[in-house]
């Protein structure tokens, strides 16, 4: 034999396992053919025994021939079934497989890619069922649309019947990750079918297509008095949206870190957490970032738009820092902007009180506010969040101790609770407010944290208010 010869037959020999390498796998629908076709040659030829028996036999059979027969026939039934059933699974697979093309395509996403593909499909898939399982808390909250709910129910019954077509799929098919594809369908689905919140409102400000934080009532402190009055007007609102009565609107006004934004949450969350109310709380301050009067109306009627889309409850809208907003249309101050946004308001809640929607109003300057929108809340609703007294600001010590203090699992010193009381009427003196005890005892967690007792005692207090008190001396000289 030649040197060539001897190289082609050991070349050929080698490439011999990886002839076919390239055939292509058969489809589900093609093997369950093939099977098809197998099981339906059986039934012929079972019933061409069967035939043949009763044919040899003749009129009567003997006791072997009965037996034979009756074999016979159950084989034939077996096999019938055998292609009935398989006939039922060739037309599924069929639909099935129609379904994972188109939706390969549209995903651009083949299930015979590399396996980092499939990696990156499978956390994609994660994301998409987290995605509907908060759809589907959304949609149990009943807070869409009704044609959104619908659609989202009937995204449901999708889901479940994708997710079964997938069982039955995934124990017909291997190799051929379906699941993965279905989930992308749905996620696809249910993004499409959610309501997009407008970028200027943060998640935590709404209860549209959200659950809101809970609202801290515990942290909240404010005067008997004002805390009565907040439950009236609250309780009220309750009422009214019960019995389908006209709602009233609300100016919380006093000066600034009094809790006016807290308590609005606070109250509005609540609402919306007992299915009562849907709310949206509209910051002033992002309103001054947008830098023309167009931009500016633009996003609140978008904002009126979406929140009437995205809800069937009575809707309560929280002006926060209101005068930055709605500006007096005759004051000096009043420009293009703070026209358009009051026009735009007032538009909108036509009415001194409705049904259906009601505004709260926060400002540090309630005579700043526009004369026509100040003449659609009752004067019993305007609420004064005065500076805390020397009761509240007791309390508001305990509640910042626990916060910055002993969350932070720092100590405090037994005689603390019996200094607190003259510690509150100091700070009364100063006219403290909520926000500055709360930056006072980050100040008061610093020095414990720097100096050497490492716990909280009088004497840290001490040299903390006395710091405010000379400060206040050097303002007022
Ligand atoms: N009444 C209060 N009770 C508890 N904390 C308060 C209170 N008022 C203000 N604070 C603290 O100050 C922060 C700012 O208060 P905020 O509600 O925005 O005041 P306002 O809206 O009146 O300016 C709050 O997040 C809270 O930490
Ligand atoms: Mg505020």
């Amino acid at each position: 034999m030649s040197k060539n010869m001897l190289l082609w037959v050991v070349l050929s020999v080698c490439a011999l396992p990886c002839m076919g390498m390239d055939r292509r796998q058969p489809s589900v629908a093609e093997s369950t053919l093939d099977k098809i076709t197998f099981y339906q040659t059986q039934v012929r030829r079972i019933q061409g025994q069967i035939n043949g028996l009763r044919r040899d036999s003749g009129p009567t059979l003997n006791q072997a021939q009965a037996a034979m027969l009756a074999r016979y026939e159950d084989e034939l039934r077996i096999a019938s079934e055998e292609v009935e059933s398989l006939e039922k699974i060739l037309v599924r697979a069929e639909q099935l497989a129609e379904l994972s093309t188109s939706e390969s395509t549209r995903i651009k996403l083949s299930a015979d890619k590399s396996a980092a593909q499939i990696a990156e499909a499978e956390t994609a898939a994660v994301a998409a069922r987290e995605m509907t399982q908060q759809a589907q808390i959304t949609a149990n909250k009943d807070i869409q649309l009704s044609q959104n709910a619908r659609a989202i129910e009937e995204g449901r019954q999708q889901i479940a019947l994708g997710q079964e077509r997938t069982k039955q799929l995934n124990k017909l098919v291997w190799g051929v990750p379906l699941g993965i594809i279905a989930s992308l369908a749905t996620y696809f689905l249910l993004k499409h079918l959610l309501v997009h919140r407008p970028t200027i409102i943060e998640k935590d400000d709404t209860s549209i297509g959200n659950t809101p934080p809970l609202p801290h009532f515990d942290r909240l402190i404010l005067s008997p008095a004002r805390e009565k009055q907040l439950m009236n007007v609250f309780n009220g609102i309750s009422r009214a949206v019960k019995k389908k009565l006209p709602l009233s609107n609300m100016l919380f006004w006093g000066p600034p870190g009094t809790g006016k934004t807290m308590a609005a949450q606070a109250y509005v969350r609540k609402l919306s957490r007992e299915g009562l109310i849907d709310h949206v709380i509209v910051r002033g301050s992002a309103f001054k970032r947008l830098d023309s009067a167009g931009k500016a109306q633009h996003a609140l009627a978008h904002i009126i738009r979406w929140a009437k889309k995205g809800s069937k409850r009575p809707l309560a809208i929280v002006f926060d820092e209101a005068e930055a907003m709605f500006v007096d249309r005759d004051a000096p101050e009043a420009n293009e902007m703070t026209r358009d946004l009051t026009t735009t308001m007032l538009s909108f809640f036509e009415k001194a009180a409705d049904p259906k929607k009601f505004f709260i109003i926060s400002t540090n300057y309630p005579q700043k506010i526009d004369r026509a929108l100040r003449n659609r809340i009752d004067k019993n609703n305007w609420i004064h969040f005065e500076k805390p007294g020397a009761a509240e600001l007791e309390r508001l010590l305990h509640v910042y101790i626990a916060l910055h203090i002993l969350n932070n699992k720092i100590a405090v010193s037994p005689e603390l609770d019996a200094a607190l009381p003259a510690i509150a009427q100091r700070l009364a003196m100063q006219g403290l407010v909520g926000r500055e005890v709360d930056s006072l005892l980050v100040q008061v967690l610093y020095r414990v944290l720097n100096g050497e007792a490492q716990e909280l005692n009088p004497a840290i207090f001490d040299e903390v208010v006395s710091q405010i008190e000379q400060t206040h001396e050097l303002h007022a000289y």
